[in-house]
């Protein structure tokens, strides 16, 4: 009987070793059935995903062995985590693994945005030679308004530091006198006001019901006119509508999407206009980051699986058997 199910293409040290020390069902393409999906995990003690597979309600419901769900990755907006919790499944996943990956990226694009980097190879690739027409803006001097202060925030606010750049911040979790600022230079504003400000937005906040949305068009129409917007986070925190709208307008002078409303997405106008910069979903995507977060995960599901204790649990180390109606075991309650 399958003791592990992976429902994406994870891949690591860390998952060849699991795949050859336990019965591990691989299969890269299941998230996207949720019918074979359901079929799947019935039997099965942990699965591991990635952001792709919903982890719904339903599915819990389907997995009545299931101990252990492994998000190999840091966000867990697609898991029923309260769900999970009241069926006493562990949730693990790797909150801080592909975090330089992420920061890295955001300067990046940081970069590919302010001197268009994207659409002066495109179109020297198409035999231009338009020097004038890719006459960039310097990050020096400029303010960058971070959304969401925690890990990456950071990490990116560091980056940014270096190249002379003014900070300043909004988190919408977060109390700013918990935050230490002053290593970053960084000042605390009001969403409003650092929307005013700034040269350059990025967002790093997690989805939730109070972020799904929150870049509308009133959010765009309090931005610095001309200022650029980066999307390393979730697709949903913009409403992709509206942002249309600011583009066409002119409120906004580009953006770089790296994760969208819905992945993959269907070609539309996002896609024809040069001042956007879209890529699929690869922030935290280096080799780096990706051996760390997948070990991260494996390790907890091995520990969990052999009767040990999660490291990385979003709720609890270890599963609470009982809470489960189909099971009778009481041993880890
Ligand atoms: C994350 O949440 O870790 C990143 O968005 C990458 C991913 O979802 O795999």
């Amino acid at each position: 009987m399958t003791d592990i199910l992976v429902t994406e293409n994870i891949t690591g040290d860390a998952m060849d070793a699991l795949r050859s020390e336990r019965d591990v069902q691989f299969d890269p393409e299941l998230w996207n059935d949720t019918d074979r999906l359901t079929e799947a995990v019935r039997d099965v003690r942990a699965l591991i995903v990635r952001n792709q597979t919903q982890v719904t309600a339903g599915l819990i419901a389907a997995a009545q062995k299931l101990e252990i769900i492994g998000r190999a990755g840091a966000g867990l907006d697609n898991i029923d985590t309260d769900v999970a919790t009241e069926a006493g499944i562990v949730v693990s996943y790797a909150p801080h693994e592909n975090s330089v990956s992420v920061a890295e990226f955001t300067v990046g694009l940081m970069l590919a945005l302010a001197r268009r980097i994207p659409a002066a190879d495109a179109d020297t690739r198409g035999g231009g030679w338009s020097r004038r027409e890719f006459t960039g803006m310097e990050l020096s001097g400029k303010t960058l308004g971070i959304v969401g202060f925690g890990q990456i925030g950071q990490l990116v606010a560091e980056r940014a530091r270096v190249f002379g750049m003014q900070i300043v911040t909004h988190d919408p979790f977060v109390d700013p006198t918990s935050v230490g600022l002053t290593p970053f230079n960084a000042q605390w504003v009001e969403l409003e006001d650092l929307l005013r400000r700034s040269h350059i937005v990025t967002i790093h906040v997690p989805l939730t019901n109070d972020t799904a949305g929150l870049f509308n068009a009133e959010r765009f129409s309090q931005m610095k006119s001309h200022a650029f917007l980066i999307n390393t986070s979730r697709g949903e925190i913009i409403d992709e509508d509206a942002l249309i709208q600011a583009l066409t307008a002119s409120r906004v002078a580009g953006v770089a999407l790296d994760v969208r409303q819905c992945e993959p997405p269907k070609l539309g106008p996002l896609e024809k206009m040069k001042n956007v910069i879209c890529t699929p979903h690869i922030a935290a995507f280096t080799h780096e980051a990706q051996q760390r977060v997948v070990a991260v995960v494996c390790h907890d599901v091995e520990a969990v699986l052999g009767g040990g204790e999660a490291s990385n649990c979003f709720n609890f180390s270890r599963p609470k058997l009982c809470n489960r109606s189909s099971q009778d075991s009481g041993q880890y309650c």
